[in-house]
């Protein structure tokens, strides 16, 4: 198991600012947060932090805010345990209730059983939202699906229940590979999963595609998404601020993607493209 950093940030004044500072550090490789009255904590492997990318960050650099910092690191922590002291479940519109085996059932339309594990961040609970919000309104009826950056699986399940036919759910993450067999199992539908990237396709084309990872991956990789989208297929994306719409949506102009229905909640954006 990788050791971890937990870095204690705090913000003056805290909204809009703690939102926006995640997201930078979701970017140079933070994975997990925990929201405080006067900041976060925020979590990246030993291995993948950089003092030299943490310096750039806008946010702390930003005469609007102030911010200060400690960290420690983490040996030996037990994840488990802190997903389950941190998850809470989603409730989106009243209709997908999406939550672990020790929540209570609400007797939504539908509900999504998942365990939560290091590949459920809470700080992408409104990204979660955003994409089921705007897959709420999809026809998935047999629909071929990829969800790419798949986490928990969470949105390949919600497809399945929304009838789609063969869905592929991938993720770069070795541990969110093993949580999407189990989550896929706990909710009884069938998922093709595997490890990998971008890199990895080119063997089949999907008339749905769900990515929500981030600004950076989604900048490099929609080209070769794009080239695995169907003609007249949909591309639904998040885990992007509001502020990096713009530059997602050049990419996304330069492939001939139409845009066709965005939403925001709170800081973030979710954009629903066509080919
Ligand atoms: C924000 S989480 C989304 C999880 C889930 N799809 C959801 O909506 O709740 C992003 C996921 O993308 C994965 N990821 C990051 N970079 C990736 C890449 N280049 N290709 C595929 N997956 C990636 C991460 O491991 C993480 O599980």
């Amino acid at each position: 198991m990788n050791n971890y950093l937990e870095f204690n940030f705090k913000i003056s004044p805290l909204h809009p600012w703690n939102e926006i500072l995640m997201a930078e550090l979701i970017e140079i490789g933070f994975d997990s947060f925990t929201e405080e009255h006067d900041g976060i904590l925020a979590y990246i492997q030993k291995d993948l932090f950089n003092e030299e990318d943490l310096k750039e960050v806008s946010t702390l650099n930003n005469n609007e805010v102030t911010t200060s910092y400690t960290f420690q690191e983490m040996p030996n922590i037990n994840w488990n345990e802190e997903w389950e002291k941190n998850f809470s479940p989603i409730n989106v519109e009243d209709k997908v209730w999406i939550r672990a085996e020790f929540h209570e059932n609400q007797n939504l339309p539908h509900e999504i059983i998942i365990q939560p594990k290091m590949s459920f961040g809470t700080g992408h609970h409104a990204t979660t939202y955003l994409m089921i919000q705007q897959m709420l309104d999809m026809d998935f009826q047999n629909k071929t699906v990829l969800d790419m950056g798949c986490g928990t699986s969470v949105l390949a399940i919600f497809a399945k229940q929304k009838g789609a036919g063969k869905t592929v759910a991938i993720d770069i993450d070795e541990w969110s590979v093993e949580n999407s067999r189990e989550n896929a199992e706990r909710n009884g539908v069938e998922l093709e999963i595997s490890q990998g990237t971008a890199e990895n396709l080119g063997g089949e084309n999907f008339d749905i595609i769900l990515a929500n990872i981030n600004r950076n991956i989604l900048i490099s990789d929609i080209p070769t998404y794009v080239s695995v989208l169907n003609k007249g297929g949909q591309l639904l994306l998040s885990g992007l601020c509001f502020f990096d719409v713009d530059d997602v949506l050049e990419v996304c102009n330069q492939q001939n993607l139409t845009l066709k229905k965005k939403l925001q909640k709170e800081e973030w954006v979710s954009l629903l493209l066509e080919k």
